[in-house]
């Protein structure tokens, strides 16, 4: 009994000692961060918009009915899991739940050029990607201006139309970018209202 309690004691006493020092984000010192601005925040809003739009329009999807598709989630990017709010044992300390801001912000960074090259890549005869594609980049340069992309040049497929299949996986990962889109837009918000209080 009294053997446990000479191990447990030290690390406890760290653990209390070491809390109240720690902050949200300044787990990394060095890196430097842009804030998210209401730029940022209102494109992500926008972006929101325009995938729904895009999800309503038949002419991408003629002969499928993507409302009964199932969704595609970008598994290459942790974002559900690194963008939520998490519970720590400081939490009663801080006020704060803990967030992985760095991994947060980094991977809504790469599931934002994820989308961007899947959907440069469709055929898009009617247009009907353009608007989304176009938010996708707003996004990505009022969020991330620090970022260099090489590779975002809009080249479209040289094919004039796209078969059933490509159609039906446009359909489904669309879906699936609707939905990561929301929890990037609350994982944004969070960010702010933290940076706000600070
Ligand atoms: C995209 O969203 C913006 C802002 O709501 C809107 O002005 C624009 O018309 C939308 N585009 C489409 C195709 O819905
Ligand atoms: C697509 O499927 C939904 C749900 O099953 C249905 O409510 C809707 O009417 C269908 N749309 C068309 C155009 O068939």
């Amino acid at each position: 009994m009294s053997l446990i309690k000479l191990y447990f004691t030290p690390s406890l006493l760290l653990l209390v000692l070491s809390c109240p020092l720690w902050q949200p984000g300044q787990s990394m010192p060095m890196v430097i961060k842009d804030p998210v601005t209401d730029d940022c925040v209102s494109c992500g809003r926008v972006l929101l918009q325009n995938i729904t739009e895009a999800l309503s329009r038949n002419d991408l999807f003629h002969g499928i009915n993507c409302t009964e598709q199932s969704v595609e989630l970008n598994t290459e990017t942790n974002t559900p899991s690194v963008c939520a709010p998490m519970e720590s044992a400081c939490s009663g300390n801080s006020g704060r739940p803990e967030f992985h801001e760095d991994s947060c912000r980094t991977n809504i960074r790469e599931d934002l050029h994820h989308y961007y090259k899947f959907l440069a890549a469709q055929p898009d005869p009617a247009k009907g990607l353009e608007q989304t594609l176009f938010s996708v980049k707003e996004v990505m340069e009022s969020c991330f201006p620090r970022s260099q992309y090489t590779d975002l040049a809009s080249q479209q497929a040289a094919k004039p139309s796209n078969t059933y299949e490509e159609r039906l996986r446009l359909c489904k990962v669309l879906k699936g970018f609707q939905v990561r889109t929301i929890t990037i837009n609350r994982a944004l918000g969070y960010i702010k209202s933290v940076e706000q209080t600070l």
